[in-house]
């Protein structure tokens, strides 16, 4: 007789490495200085998972498509919005569907889903996945194109149960809008003009584009 082969020893925690900012307020400074180069930056020198602090606390930037499904799809119990950005916002909006959680939540999204609903919106009428992610291709959001990504390759609307509620109606609104302008007018950027762009909560330019309209 052998003796049990013993158990191979457990694999070593693996912990998310990331840049390492200033005492107090960690990478505050970094990214008000220029949050997209700092976002692509850290994604790129540290991987799919990155850790640093920001302010008082410690935050993970998440930049995998496999990663973001963890957090907010498959183990979305284990992440709360028990975090001081949320108390902040609260305490101006109160404990509206966006800033409350668990049964309080629940009861609202159940309230407010109907509303949302695909139909009756109608009826109202990283590299990897981004290769040049400058250049302006609306064919990225073909049908095919569209499948052959991961979910959480594209993921403006957040995922999971948190998702945004008014995604349906954000992407009709934004297409019908475009389509009644561009029907009648042709905007053109006013030679020589570079935008900047500017992350807040959606990605625009920091300052009001100067476009030329024309007739068509
Ligand atoms: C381009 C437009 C929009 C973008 C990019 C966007 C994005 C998002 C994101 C990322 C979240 C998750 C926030 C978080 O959990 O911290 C969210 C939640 C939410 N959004 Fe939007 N949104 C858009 C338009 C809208 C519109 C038009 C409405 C309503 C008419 C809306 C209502 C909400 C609500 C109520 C929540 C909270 C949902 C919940 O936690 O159950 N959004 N949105």
């Amino acid at each position: 007789m052998t003796a049990p082969s013993p158990a191979p020893p457990p694999a070593a925690p693996r912990i998310a490495t990331g840049p390492r900012g200033l005492p107090l307020i960690g990478v505050v400074r970094d990214v008000r200085k220029d949050v997209l180069g700092w976002l692509t930056r850290t994604a790129a020198e540290h991987g799919p998972v990155a850790q640093y602090r920001f302010g008082p606390g410690r935050a993970y930037l998440v930049t995998h498509p496999d990663g973001r499904k963890h957090v907010l799809q498959d183990h979305v119990k284990n992440y709360t919005k028990d975090h001081y950005s949320y108390a902040m916002v609260r305490r101006i909006v109160g404990d509206g569907l966006l800033t409350s959680q668990g049964e309080t939540w629940l009861k609202q999204r159940r309230l407010a889903q109907p509303a949302f609903h695909r139909a009756r919106i109608s009826a109202m009428a990283g590299q990897e996945f981004w290769p040049e992610p400058e250049r302006f291709d609306p064919d990225r959001f073909t049908p095919e194109k569209i499948a052959a990504r991961p979910r959480y390759a594209y993921f403006p609307f957040l995922g999971g149960p948190r998702q945004c509620i008014g995604n349906n109606f954000a992407l009709m609104e934004g297409t019908l809008i475009l389509a009644t302008l561009a029907q009648h007018h042709r905007p053109r950027m006013v030679a020589g003009y570079t935008p900047t762009p500017e992350p807040l909560i959606t990605l625009r330019p920091s300052r009001a584009l100067p476009v030329l309209i024309t007739a068509r």
